[in-house]
């Protein structure tokens, strides 16, 4: 029987893919824990402690004492986030991961879920169709350290057989948790505030293409990653996964079929360097071949569910 430790269970993945994880495993195998409180679902639905994953000992604790066979480490600061504050975002990004990594190692852990993002792309990386290998030099704090935790996963499996699997997320689109401070953040307050008040001021340029994906689809590909035979698995940095390429222009255009007077302004921020940085599209072929990445939900599909579950959501 597998028993879970979800780290940054309060945040935007977290707060919906402990859920399904206590569905799959139990409620009462996976522990959730976050800096902050949980969420109501999370906190009365099963074990909940506050932990800071900089704290060592207390992490180590947790572990032992709960017989924690698989950690999903989930908790970053994000690039926007990190840019504000770089040093003590890398210090959380990091020294995190290697927490988690040297625990695995000395636990002989099962496996580790840690995810890594389109971040790890630069301006001198090809951004249409961007392949699984290719120039990465990325020019960000939070893509400097998701690239760095890439090769120490690599290197973990490699030299200690630490078993850690991890996906470069696009731009996640979700309606249960607000985003948690990053450059695609616009794609999840578009919709609250169309349907708050029929208008948003995006941050970024409207032409601005970015890989998306709903939040379903992310969650469906993490569980299916963490399920995968290791003997299909060709790599053991990160795969590259597509979702949905799109520009606030197109997210906007699909919105307007469900709120005619919606309107859009654009006032770009310094949050436009860093999308200017990142890929139009990703090529996630070796994902689909190695472990069969699929989705479910394209751009007009995730907009109807978006609009509806938040306007019952915000009455
Ligand atoms: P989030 O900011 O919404 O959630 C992160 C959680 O980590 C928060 O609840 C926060 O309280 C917690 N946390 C922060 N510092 C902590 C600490 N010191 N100790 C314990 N918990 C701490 O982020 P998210 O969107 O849920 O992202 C989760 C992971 O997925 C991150 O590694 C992020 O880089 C990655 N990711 C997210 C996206 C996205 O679009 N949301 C895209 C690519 C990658
Ligand atoms: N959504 C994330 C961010 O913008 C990508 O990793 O930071």
């Amino acid at each position: 029987m597998e028993k879970i430790l979800v780290i940054g269970c309060s945040g935007q993945i977290g707060s919906e893919l402990t859920l399904e994880l206590r569905k799959m495993y139990g409620d009462s195998n996976v522990i959730a824990t976050d800096i902050r409180p949980a969420p109501p679902d999370i906190a009365d639905s099963g074990p909940f402690e506050i932990l800071d994953v900089l704290d060592e000992a207390k992490l180590r604790l947790i572990v032992e004492h709960e017989h924690i066979t698989r950690i999903y480490h989930l908790a970053a600061i994000l690039s926007g986030n990190a840019e504000k504050r770089p040093l003590p975002s890398w210090e959380i990004n990091m020294r995190s991961l290697m927490n988690v990594l040297e625990l695995a190692r000395e636990m002989k852990l099962d496996k580790l879920f840690w995810p890594s993002s389109i971040a790890v792309f630069g301006p001198t990386t090809p951004q249409m169709n961007t392949p699984q290998y290719t120039i990465m030099e990325p020019n960000t704090v939070y893509g400097i350290s998701k690239l760095a935790g890439e090769r120490w996963i690599e290197y973990y499996y490699e030299k200690y057989g630490v078993d850690t699997r991890s996906l470069r997320y696009p731009g996640l689109i979700s309606y249960k948790t607000e985003a948690g401070g990053g450059t695609t953040d616009y794609a999840v307050e578009i919709f609250y505030d169309a349907i708050k008040q029929n208008d948003y001021e995006c941050f970024l340029s409207s032409e601005t293409a970015l890989p998306m994906m709903f939040m379903p689809d992310a969650i469906k590909a993490t569980i299916d990653v963490m399920e995968a035979d290791s003997s299909r698995l060709s790599l053991h940095s990160s795969y590259n996964m597509a979702g949905i390429s799109c520009t606030p222009h197109m997210l906007a255009e699909q919105i307007k079929k469900h709120i005619p007077d919606f309107e859009i302004t654009y006032k770009p921020d310094f949050r436009q360097v860093i999308a200017d940085s990142w890929p139009n599209s990703i090529d996630d072929s070796v994902a689909q071949k190695d472990w069969g990445l699929a989705y479910q939900y394209d751009l007009p599909r995730m907009t109807e569910v978006m609009i509806d579950k938040i306007r019952k959501k915000i009455g």
